[in-house]
């Protein structure tokens, strides 16, 4: 049986009774947002009940889990959670400006079903250069971008051989995710061997290139992890630029900044190595204390001590 909502301000719109509210309303050309594709895992979708509310279904499990965390009251219902079962319904969409039409939908037919975002499990890579500051401060300045854009390449050359993609650099760091085109076992196992690919690579450029020419060698520290995370795109018009968050995100970047107080050049969850086909040697087991998480951190060290790293500082020359 086909009933109506109407829209407060934009329109009245059939509903079959299999279709959701949000299903009708995007059929009805109502842009209207979704930013998980209809899986109630965000809020943007979300509608005001101004009548009828007694002709909806009931929320789902997973709108009943949102409303919970999110504190909405009974009349602010989840388009896509949410089927018709009578006449006399109306709702106004809450999230509705111009700039988040902007973002999440433009005009063209196609867009009103796109997927702003999706859940995937992946591996998550974080990686920094250990005691970066006393180089830049002793070395000129296009020294330090020649030398930067030497080991970034290291990084990016061993991430993208092992299927990785970067999703973000900061200052002498960066941020990359396996598994956007695999499975998480071949996720982690990837990562790992991006890893210790850095490692072996960056020992050779440390001794062939960095003592030699700068006098001066360096040492990353490097966090894995995998888990559930959100992979969207916050960009305008620039397809390749994804971001992924969520938890297991924060959890592979406390790993990396561990790195330090551990001794050890990388640091992987106890989970992520579980996942390893061949698992690299490991230092024993360690449990960290983690920022938001209750119980302490199962962890393993799959690199190596840190070196001691007052390397001598040559005397000034005089060029001539
Ligand atoms: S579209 Fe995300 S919860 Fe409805």
């Amino acid at each position: 049986m086909t009933h109506h909502v109407n829209f407060k301000g934009e329109k009245a719109v059939p509903v079959e009774e299999r279709q959701t509210i949000l299903q009708a309303s995007l059929a009805a050309g109502i842009p209207h947002y979704h930013a998980c594709g209809g899986k109630g895992q965000c809020t943007t979708c979300r509608v005001l009940v101004l009548e009828g509310q007694e002709k909806l279904t009931p929320p789902t499990v997973l709108e009943q889990a949102i409303k919970k965390v999110k504190k909405f009251p009974d009349n602010v219902r989840l388009a896509c959670q949410s089927r018709v079962n009578g006449e006399g319904v109306a709702v106004q969409r809450l999230i509705r400006d111009e700039i988040d039409r902007f973002i999440f939908v433009d005009d063209t037919e196609d867009s009103f079903t796109t997927v702003m975002g999706e859940s995937r499990k992946l591996a998550l890579f974080f990686i920094d250069i250990r005691d970066f500051t006393p180089f830049v401060e002793r070395s000129l300045p296009f020294d330090v971008i020649h030398i930067m854009r030497r080991i970034f390449a290291l990084f990016k050359n061993a991430i993208t051989q092992y299927d990785g993609e970067i999703i973000d650099t900061a200052g002498d760091g960066l941020y990359a995710v396996f598994g956007l085109n695999s499975r998480i076992k071949q996720a982690a196992n990837s990562a790992v061997l991006a890893g210790l690919k850095i490692l072996s690579d960056l020992r050779i450029f440390n001794n062939t290139y960095m003592r030699p020419y700068f006098n001066h060698t360096f040492e990353v520290g490097i966090g894995v992890h995998v888990g559930k995370v959100v992979v969207g795109n916050v960009g305008i018009g620039l397809s390749h630029n994804l971001t992924v968050m969520g938890f297991p995100v924060n959890i592979a970047a406390r790993l990396q900044a561990a790195t330090k107080e551990l001794n050890n050049s990388f640091v992987i969850s106890a989970v992520a190595y579980r996942l390893l086909k061949n698992p690299p040697y490991s230092v024993g087991c360690n449990y960290l204390n983690l920022k938001g998480v209750s119980t302490p951190y199962e962890v393993r060290l799959i690199g190596k001590p840190y070196e001691i790293k007052d390397t001598p500082v040559l005397p000034e020359t005089r060029q001539v």
